[in-house]
């Protein structure tokens, strides 16, 4: 075995992470990883999740236990209500099955694998279909579940926005069945989203198509600042009467990266049979969680589902979202006022255009390698910047480093 494995390459954005970490140069900038970072570019503990900590520590009975192979339930429940909506007919009508998993890479995996075992269109596993650009794991992610991935066209690099019309097209082109990835909401990596009207007309083509739509929701709450608008696309699919998966993450909006708090969903459609098919589906699906983690991790949800389940608790998250969405539209209006000030060649509205956590700035690969080297500021190499990475003390160094690059 030794000859046989290959090298892999280090994975582009941790190793990204790595080399900020040993840049010991005082002004570096990181634009990298999405995490939040509050003013002083430090990691944010929430308020509202320090509190829950607190309670939870507290608590005489806290022990650690295994929790069962679906999860936690309190938390599995607060999640479907706060994704599906809390009057969901879904919801009511008992036609979706819930697994805690281990963040949004957990629940795209577990969907992955359960389609990949059981999803059949004409007797095929069909190919699951990305935007293009999207998230760097989902490709990966199919690839160890063994399910074919192509791409429909997404972003414009003319406009730095949609292009609605080659989105459309390429969805309409794919073979019926088809299962389409779909960002819920402040898209990773563009920062560009449809807008309702869109989303229905994408709706529409899907169903026709017979498509399987699979969300993947890692921002709810970033992208207007209001969860239930956030999660507007996946309820409106919903109610179209798809059959359809959620991948739902709690690292942004909790600040829970590294406990690795998410929830899986399947939804079926509604029917007399809708019941009994979503026990089969939960049934396998507890088969796949068992094999790969058993059961998952506490800790994260206990705190979300803390937060979740408690009205106050709730609504202090709801503020603490607010001061997180609310600091980066700050950054996003600082960033293109400042640009279009020094006069930097090329236009800058995507920048407040776009929104949730990223910006797709259209800087070219061989400029974010030459600004890292010149300035030390760390980006993807797709241009895409984490807007939670500019604060009040460096975006004017931020916003002059990108002026240099465009204009050499
Ligand atoms: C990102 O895209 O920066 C985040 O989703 C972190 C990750 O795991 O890739």
């Amino acid at each position: 075995t030794a000859d046989i494995v290959p090298q892999a390459p280090e994975d582009p954005l941790f190793g990204l992470m790595a080399a900020y970490r040993k840049d010991t140069f005082a002004q570096k900038v990181d634009l990298g990883i999405g995490a939040y970072r509050d003013d002083n570019a430090k990691p944010w503990v929430l308020p509202v999740v320090k509190k829950a900590d607190k309670i939870i520590a507290d608590d005489p009975d806290l022990n650690h236990e295994y929790l069962p192979i679906a999860g936690l339930q309190q938390f599995t429940s607060a999640s479907q209500r706060l994704s599906l909506g809390a009057d969901s007919p879904a919801i009511k009508e008992g036609r979706v099955a819930s697994l805690q998993t281990i963040s949004g890479t957990g629940a795209v995996h577990l969907g992955a694998l359960f389609l990949s075992k059981f999803y059949k269109y004409s007797g095929q596993t069909p190919t699951g279909y990305f935007s293009n650009p999207t998230w760097a794991n989902h490709g990966q992610i199919f690839d160890t579940a063994r399910l074919s991935h192509k791409t429909y066209r997404y972003f414009s690099p003319t406009t730095k926005g949609l292009d609605f019309e080659g989105m459309m097209s390429d969805i309409k082109a794919t073979p019926e069945g088809s299962i389409i990835l779909l960002h819920a909401c402040a898209h990773n990596p563009t920062g560009v989203d449809p807008t309702q009207e869109q989303w229905k007309q994408i709706a529409q083509v899907m169903a026709q198509r017979r498509q399987f739509p699979f969300f993947d929701t890692a921002y709810q709450g970033f992208a207007s600042g209001d969860l239930n608008k956030d999660a507007w696309a996946i309820r409106y699919f919903i109610a179209q009467g798809f059959e359809l998966c959620i991948a739902q993450s709690y690292a942004k909006n909790f600040g829970l990266y590294g406990e690795r708090a998410g929830c899986f969903h399947f939804v079926t459609a509604p029917g007399s049979d809708a019941q009994s098919t979503i026990t089969r589906i939960a049934s396998q699906l507890a088969i796949l969680q068992r094999s790969e983690i058993s059961n998952p991790p506490a800790y994260g949800a206990r705190i979300a589902s803390l937060v979740l389940n408690t009205p106050e608790l709730f609504a202090e998250w709801e503020a603490n979202l607010r001061t997180m969405s609310g600091r980066i539209i700050e950054m996003r209006t600082q960033l293109r006022a400042k640009l279009e000030q020094l006069g930097t060649p090329g236009t800058w509205n995507h920048i407040t255009d776009q929104i949730g956590m990223f910006s797709f700035t259209g800087l070219s690969e061989k400029q974010v390698l030459k600004i890292r080297e010149d300035a030390h500021v760390y980006m993807t190499k797709n241009g895409r910047i984490s807007m939670a990475g500019l604060n009040s003390h460096n975006i004017d160094y931020f916003a002059k480093a990108v002026d240099k690059v465009v204009r050499e």
